[in-house]
């Protein structure tokens, strides 16, 4: 039997602020196809890792593999190249493009400007490749259902339907590994399971998917397994029956609780 391999690996990241260490000391290790959910109390961590899995923040030590290539120290449009691609917590969507142009500026537009075209530079490859970029970009608005508002201007989408487009901008990259970070947030209970579905397909049509969320019935419902940070570290990683049972993640939920209460 040949032994998988993690697409993702994590060893021994920590992330400081001045004197907060925001990710301490993580360890964690994401196999292909998984479906995997991050969850913590707020200021946890979890955007933070995912600022350090996509490059958007240095890692102040410890190394990020993907698929066995060190990724600690690129820059992001090189991650998103290698195939990461993340959607973030505070919409990133520029309201006064087009749909279209949302899903192929971001990790596409960032490998390259076309700048010499309206100059007939560039020729045949650049053509080509202009030409991928909008087939990815058009394959990526068809996967979340807006091909119909392609040429609407951003703004005029509704918020469920801007978080699709937000992960049409990740799916458009099309990355090996889709990370979430909080795509239920904001969303009402039939929006949110419609979600739930859409994830699954994606993870069962092999992406493999890493998952922010505080919307807890969501993550123990699509995750085959859990990983739980508070105050930066990790403290428990299993799967969700395992994780909703153990002391120390019921303990850090309390303690949030008790300090808003306070
Ligand atoms: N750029 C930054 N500079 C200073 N401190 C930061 C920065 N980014 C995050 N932090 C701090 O790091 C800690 C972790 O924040 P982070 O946003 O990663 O938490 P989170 O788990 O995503 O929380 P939430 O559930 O509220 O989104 C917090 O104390 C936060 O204030
Ligand atoms: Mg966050």
């Amino acid at each position: 039997m040949v032994a998988m391999s993690a697409l993702l690996e994590i060893e021994a990241v920590t992330r400081r602020f001045g004197g907060l260490t925001a990710v301490d000391a993580v360890s964690a290790e994401i196999a292909q196809g998984a479906l995997v959910g991050l969850i913590g109390p707020n200021g946890a961590g979890k955007t933070t890792l995912f600022n350090l899995i996509s490059g958007v923040t240095p890692v102040t030590s410890g190394t990020i593999r993907l698929a066995g290539e060190t990724i600690t120290g690129l820059e992001p449009y090189q991650i998103a190249r290698r195939g990461i691609g993340r959607t973030f917590q505070n919409l990133r969507i520029f309201p006064n493009m087009t749909v279209f142009d949302n899903v192929s500026v971001g990790p596409l537009g960032h490998t390259r400007n076309f700048w010499w075209e309206p100059l007939g530079l560039g020729g045949a490859r650049a053509a080509a490749e202009r030409e991928q970029i909008t087939k990815s970009a058009r394959d990526a608005l068809a996967r979340v259902g807006l091909s119909a508002e392609a040429n609407e201007l951003a703004a005029n989408l509704s918020y469920g339907k801007r978080k699709y487009l937000e992960i049409a901008r990740a799916l458009a990259g099309r990355p090996r590994l889709l990370i979430l970070d909080e795509p239920a947030a904001g969303l009402n209970e039939r929006e949110t399971s419609e979600l739930a579905r859409f994830i699954r397909e994606l993870n069962g049509e092999g992406l493999t998917v890493l998952l922010v969320e505080h919307d807890m019935s969501l993550v123990m419902e699509i995750c085959q397994r859990v990983m739980v940070l508070a105050s930066g570290r990790k403290i428990a990683d299993g799967t969700p029956a395992e994780v909703q049972r153990d002391a120390a993640v019921l303990a850090a939920y309390l303690g949030t609780e008790d300090e808003a209460h306070a």
